[in-house]
């Protein structure tokens, strides 16, 4: 796959997001669903989203015993989605059964792409509450080589991370990156941003862009807007 946009729909129930879906027309944008959706409405959500032409980013960020993780993504694969997540301190064995449980019977399986730290967690809650003492970065580039040996297709990443990350893993090693804002537009809670343009060139592979697609006047222009930059 080549690069491409996600838009996260973070929205609260099924008629939220299938109205907002509305806005594209034949235009079938990538989509991630997180937690809130798919614990409000379950894997029919999934499915009817897939029906209507989307591809799905389910970001679920599993975090369990392999065998737990194993089983769980024999689940979602079954769902077809295009893209699962995990926390990649779930370590590698839990990485590696993840990846089995995710293969259909046909032999295909989702893209698997880890979260290193949580952008929340800073070098104090690390040191304090995890017990971590290596700078943040380095334990960023850690993690994600780890995913890559244990056979990932890539992380989740801040577009500032997204060279470091391939230049420690490969370029084929995928980046997909939240936190994009338009350069005339509002930053909102997020802090270390780029615009869709500044993230192609720093090498990401994929932006998944939120408020300033889902709060735009015109959601499918800003949609453009962010193709135009980052595809185009
Ligand atoms: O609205 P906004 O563009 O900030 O949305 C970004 C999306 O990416 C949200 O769904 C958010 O939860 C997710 N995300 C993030 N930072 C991370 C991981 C995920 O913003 N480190």
């Amino acid at each position: 796959m080549g690069r491409d946009v996600i838009i996260a729909c973070d929205f609260a129930s099924k008629e939220e997001t299938l109205a907002f879906l509305d806005n594209f027309g034949d235009k079938k944008p990538f989509v991630k669903i997180g937690m809130e959706l798919f614990y409000a409405e379950g894997p029919s959500i999934i499915k009817e989203i897939k029906a209507r032409g989307h591809k799905i980013f389910l970001d679920l960020k599993l975090h369990d015993i392999p065998n737990t993780v194993k089983k769980s993504m024999n689940v979602l694969s079954n769902l077809d989605v295009d893209i699962c997540n995990l926390h990649a301190s779930g370590t590698k064995r839990m990485m590696e059964a993840a990846l089995e449980g995710l293969i259909r019977p046909d032999g295909t399986r989702p893209l698997l792409i880890a979260v290193t730290q949580l952008t929340s967690t800073d070098q104090e809650a690390m040191e304090n509450d995890l017990l971590i003492h290596e700078p943040i970065d380095k334990v960023v580039i850690h993690y994600a080589k780890n995913a890559k040996t244990a056979g990932l297709d890539g992380v989740v990443c801040s577009p500032l991370e997204a060279q470091k990350v391939h230049d420690a893993c490969g370029k084929d090693f995928l980046t997909v990156t939240p936190g994009v804002r338009f350069a005339d537009g509002d930053v909102g809670d997020q802090k270390r941003v780029m615009t869709p343009l500044q993230a192609k060139v720093a090498g990401s592979d994929y932006i998944v862009v939120g408020r300033p697609i889902t709060a735009a006047k015109d959601p499918l222009k800003a949609y453009e807007r962010c193709i135009n930059e980052f595809v185009d």
